[in-house]
């Protein structure tokens, strides 16, 4: 099956590597491919867009063309039941008409046209290159994440990543299902999500309050987890105890934990311990990082401000971790 993704603008690299892991996840990539910001992907698994946070849209394609097919291809649709077409423009304005005309092909065809209330929404994505024609699927709900944003939880803290951009960054782990781990959680953001998605989730902060005031915000999610006081540089957890692991490091240089130098090489140590082999653990960072003791699959940078970039790597251990 051949799905259209209308990726949100806001990190494409991203979005894009977000519907790629979830599809790695629940089934076999078969091809995609990355037009303005639609990403058609051909997928045989399991539905996961409910997971998604970076795409506004998820459509089963019907067709691609281009612009001057794109009349005759129309005439040649046929299904059952009520239906609406939408037209937009990606990359480019659209002809306001087209909606308009596409919907008189498929009237001519004795196709009901329902505006309020279809059964088959019909949505057109033209970009410079063709246009995408698909059954639409799936739309976000973009009202979630406010709902969620820092300031409406219990326990806040500045500098914490925003709900979707944390659900985005959890979904690269690449997972199904299992036991999701952040040691350095802070305020619950990757948590939070991960618990909402039903992972077994479990935190560890090296502040007592901290873990407090994490514990509360699941809580307040009505989500169950696990999160202990502890440092990262000395977890108490077995090796390979946990399927996906997703943090967010601190971003000042020296802490009360230790020197930035000795908090990141003692974590790699302790991340790649955790770890079960063959899967992945999602590094954030305001560093550049050099010489990383992982198998670096892809990182993503995400500009916030002109001060702040995160650096998103995407990390599994090595087959023979050296003693
Ligand atoms: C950037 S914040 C994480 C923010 C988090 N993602 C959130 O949603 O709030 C980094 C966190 O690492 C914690 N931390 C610093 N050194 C640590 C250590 N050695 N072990 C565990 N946690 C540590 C800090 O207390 C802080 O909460």
């Amino acid at each position: 099956m051949r799905y259209l993704f209308l990726l949100s603008g806001e990190n494409l690299e991203l979005a894009k590597a977000e519907v790629l892991s979830l599809a790695k996840a629940f089934g076999k990539i078969l091809s995609y491919d990355l037009d303005e910001r639609i990403f058609s992907l051909n997928f045989a698994g399991e539905q996961f867009f409910e997971r998604l946070a970076l795409s506004h849209e998820v459509c089963e394609a019907i067709f691609s063309c281009s612009m001057s097919e794109l009349q005759k291809e129309f005439e040649k649709l046929s299904f059952e039941g009520s239906c609406c077409v939408r037209v937009s423009g990606i990359g480019m304005k659209s002809d306001q008409e087209l909606e308009k005309k596409l919907g008189a092909i498929l009237w001519k065809k004795g196709a009901q046209i329902d505006l309020r209330n279809p059964e088959n929404l019909i949505r057109v994505y033209i970009t410079p290159r063709s246009c995408h024609v698909g059954f639409l699927r799936f739309k976000q709900n973009k009202k979630q994440f406010r709902e969620r944003l820092p300031n409406k939880r219990p326990f806040f803290m500045p500098v914490v990543i925003l709900p979707k951009l944390s659900r985005a960054i959890l979904n690269l782990v690449s997972l199904k299902s299992g036991r999701i781990l952040d040691p350095m959680c802070g305020t619950g953001s990757f948590l939070i999500e991960a618990g909402l998605m039903g992972f077994e989730v479990f935190g560890m902060d090296f502040y007592r309050d901290i873990v407090k005031g994490c514990r509360k915000n699941l809580e307040f999610f009505n989500l169950k987890g696990e999160v202990l006081q502890g440092d990262v540089r000395e977890m108490p957890f077995k090796d390979e105890s946990f399927d996906g692991i997703a943090t967010d490091y601190p971003y000042f240089r020296a802490t009360r934990s230790g020197t930035k130098d000795e908090l990141y090489n003692k974590s790699f140590q302790e991340i790649s311990r955790v770890l079960r082999k063959g899967c992945r653990a999602v590094l954030v960072t305001n560093l550049e990082l050099k010489e990383l003791p992982f198998k670096v699959i892809f990182k993503i940078d995400h500009r916030v401000h002109g001060s702040l970039t995160r650096r998103i790597y995407v990390v599994e251990k090595f087959e023979n971790v050296p003693e």
